[in-house]
């Protein structure tokens, strides 16, 4: 098959594409001929791994070596070489014990830290993140819902939401943020979204209630309050957020470091009501149905920016990097 595969860390130019072996399903496994594969935040972080320090890394410190180790050290390892964490595609063959699917299903699915996206075929056991792709979808938009529907979905419920509360998603433009935004709607929250001038649009079109340029402003400084404020990159910092939070009011760090665990912890032992989250979540089968519920439902949507074929995947990357992109970018495979 063919795949685009980075065998150095890098720039862009490192994506090449290559021949690499057809995988082959176990007996509990399905092949997955990909049509389509999203070009997201892991996919621009894991190629350009070998530029990413402590400090720039946007977890605790102390999770850099494990993941770099992961990654490989001065080069990508093999089992990763093949980037692409969100996909959509056809079963094209079934192992003998999968009872879930049968060749010729549409699906979309979720690859996680395994990448492997990035390629005409791959491998899923058959109770891995993978369902039946949105039927009022096409393979290109249902590819870009994976990844940001389940980290909202799992994220979101950590932040007890609640209805006619304020809601502020900071980096409402992103793979992530683009779901927070609809789901905190759906949830019956007025919504703040906070992103770069090419992308308000966008956040408007997902169904946001305000918008607020961060190079134009800082929404510490404007005297609102919410009740959740969703910081997708953790880039606020607590001691400016507290006076935007309401007196119970939350800060929930989807990205964080050491201080702000510790800022977790001492808004706990201190019993404050205003309190912080450094939160994690976990891909899950069942929240994958839930998302693809919550497509048919009309609840949430995509907006796919541009597709890319295989032979352009570095501009696909290049567009990502240099800030140009209003909507989801999409590689499409074969
Ligand atoms: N906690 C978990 O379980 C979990 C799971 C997966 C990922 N993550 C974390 O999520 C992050 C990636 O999120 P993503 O996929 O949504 O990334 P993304 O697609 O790159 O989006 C980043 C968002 O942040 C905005 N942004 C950039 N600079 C900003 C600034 N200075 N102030 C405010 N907003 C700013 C961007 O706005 P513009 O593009 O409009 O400029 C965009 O909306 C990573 O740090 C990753 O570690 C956490």
């Amino acid at each position: 098959m063919k795949a685009i595969v980075f065998t150095e860390y890098g720039s862009p130019d490192v994506l090449h594409i290559e021949e690499r072996p057809t995988p082959t399903p176990k007996d509990n496994e399905i092949l997955i001929r990909v049509c389509a594969a999203a070009v997201n935040y892991g996919d621009t972080a894991g190629r350009n791994f070998g530029a990413i320090t402590p400090r720039t890394f946007n977890m605790p410190g102390f999770l850099w070596l494990p993941a770099r180790l992961s990654f490989g050290w001065s080069k990508p390892r093999r089992a990763i070489q093949i980037l692409g964490n969100e996909f959509s595609g056809v079963v094209e063959a079934v192992g003998k014990e999968v009872t879930l699917f049968k060749v010729g299903d549409p699906v979309f699915g979720y690859r996680g830290p395994n990448f492997g996206a990035y390629a005409e075929y791959l491998c899923m056991r058959e109770n891995d993140t993978v369902a039946l792709k949105p039927a009022n979808m096409s393979y290109e938009e249902a590819a870009t819902v994976p990844y940001g529907s389940l980290m909202a979905l799992g994220l979101l419920k950590l932040g007890q939401i609640q209805r006619g509360q304020q809601v502020l998603v900071n980096g409402a433009s992103g793979g992530m943020g683009s779901y927070v935004v609809q789901l905190a709607k759906h949830y019956g929250a007025e919504v703040t979204g906070v992103c770069g001038t090419p992308r308000l649009d966008f956040v408007k079109a997902l169904g946001a209630d305000h918008v607020i340029d961060y190079t134009q402003e800082d929404f510490t400084h404007n005297g609102k309050t919410y009740d959740l404020i969703f910081d997708i990159l953790g880039r606020s910092s607590f001691a400016h957020s507290k006076k935007s939070l309401t007196a119970t009011g939350r800060v929930l760090y989807a990205s964080f470091k050491t201080r702000q665990l510790l800022q977790m912890l001492w808004t706990w032992i201190t019993r404050r009501s205003q309190r912080v989250i450094c939160a994690m979540t976990s891909a899950k089968r069942d929240t994958l149905i839930e998302a693809q519920r919550l497509v048919e439902a009309g609840t949430l949507k995509t907006i796919v920016d541009r597709c890319y074929p295989m032979a352009q995947a570095a501009d696909a990357h290049c567009y990502v990097e240099d800030g140009h992109k209003q909507g989801h970018v999409v590689i499409t495979m074969g």
